[in-house]
């Protein structure tokens, strides 16, 4: 006990924290962690729901099935070294982001900047907007294809190699070190692209998620089965739809492009569970909203029609409300 307090007093760098601790929170964790067996030398920390804050126990298994052990420090909502976050990389679910993100922002350092890592599109606008009172924080946006499995609630397996794509979104501009600590993480196994601008790197990996996970989740099936003849017309449609809202939104893709990717990701995790299937089959919230139901929102602004991605939208809801 006096140990555990002594580290919690002795943990005064606090740089970058994690704002959800999933598979991919917990993953980012241990890449970033320097020194994952000491607290008060590491200076990576989650932020947690509770006003206090505590020491948790993690354990980690690496591509080479090698286990770790950590403790890391979860910073309580109250805990004045939210003051000196200056990076905040928020893994939360794309739901999530807003409720969880939004009360922080006054108290993490003026300088912080801000990365979303989530599925889908749509948070960002409210964020930016949130943003705008903090002329000193900046937004950058960011997707990753890296695969890691929860096994228990502080227990993950780093399952497989992704890219991690990322980029400045509004506001000021993540600092040289900052930028030099995220780029690091390559010498990892884990490739790190900067994109400028980031939005359409963002809709593809959108157009991934649209055909991916609500077909998985209906049809109960594993990614690889959607490479069968019989969704390809479903798929075709449910591209098409977000090429047109993307351009509406000033966004040029390239149709046999991000079909030539969305049936490469379906090889590449033929195996995979998707995380809307999981989400289904757990009797979860899932991130539809943010997946198709961003197209049909950003259909309705343009006044287009998306017939094939309202359907998923209103069938993924039945499901997960029944
Ligand atoms: O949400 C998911 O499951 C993943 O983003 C992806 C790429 C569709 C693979 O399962």
């Amino acid at each position: 006990m006096t140990s555990i307090v002594q580290s919690l007093k002795q943990t005064n760098i606090a740089p970058i924290a994690i704002l959800g601790a999933g598979a991919i929170g917990q993953l980012m964790y241990h890449k970033l962690s320097i020194n994952t067996q000491e607290p008060h030398t590491n200076d990576v920390v989650f932020i947690g729901r509770d006003k206090q804050t505590a020491l948790q126990q993690l354990s980690f298994i690496d591509l080479k099935q090698q286990p770790h052990e950590t403790l890391a420090t979860i910073l309580g909502t109250d805990d004045k070294r939210l003051a000196q976050v200056e990076l905040l990389l928020v893994c939360v679910k794309a739901y999530q982001v807003e409720q969880a993100l939004i009360p922080l922002l006054a108290k993490l350092s003026p300088q912080c900047h801000i990365v979303l890592l989530h599925n889908g599109l749509g948070p960002h606008l409210p964020v930016a907007a949130a943003l705008a009172k903090y002329p000193e924080k900046g937004l950058s946006l960011g997707t990753t294809s890296q695969a890691a499995l929860k096994l228990n609630q502080w227990q993950v397996k780093h399952s497989g190699v992704g890219v991690t794509q990322l980029g400045h979104f509004c506001g000021s501009f993540m600092s040289k070190e900052l930028t030099a600590r995220l780029t690091a993480l390559q010498s990892d196994n884990q490739t790190i692209e900067w994109h400028q601008p980031v939005l359409p790197v963002l809709w593809q990996k959108l157009a991934i998620n649209a055909v991916v996970n609500p077909l998985t989740a209906l049809n109960q099936c594993a990614n690889g089965q959607l490479a069968a003849t019989e969704y390809q017309s479903q798929i075709s449609a449910i591209i098409d739809e977000l090429v047109q809202v993307a351009k509406c939104d000033g966004i040029t893709l390239d149709k046999a492009v991000i079909s030539a990717r969305v049936y490469q990701v379906i090889e590449l995790t033929s195996a995979n569970f998707s995380s809307m299937y999981q989400d289904v089959a757990h009797n979860r919230l899932t991130e539809i909203n943010e997946i198709n139901g961003y197209i049909c929102q950003q259909a309705k602004a343009h006044h287009l029609k998306v017939p094939n991605n309202q359907e998923l939208v209103d069938k993924i809801l039945k499901l997960s409300q029944s």
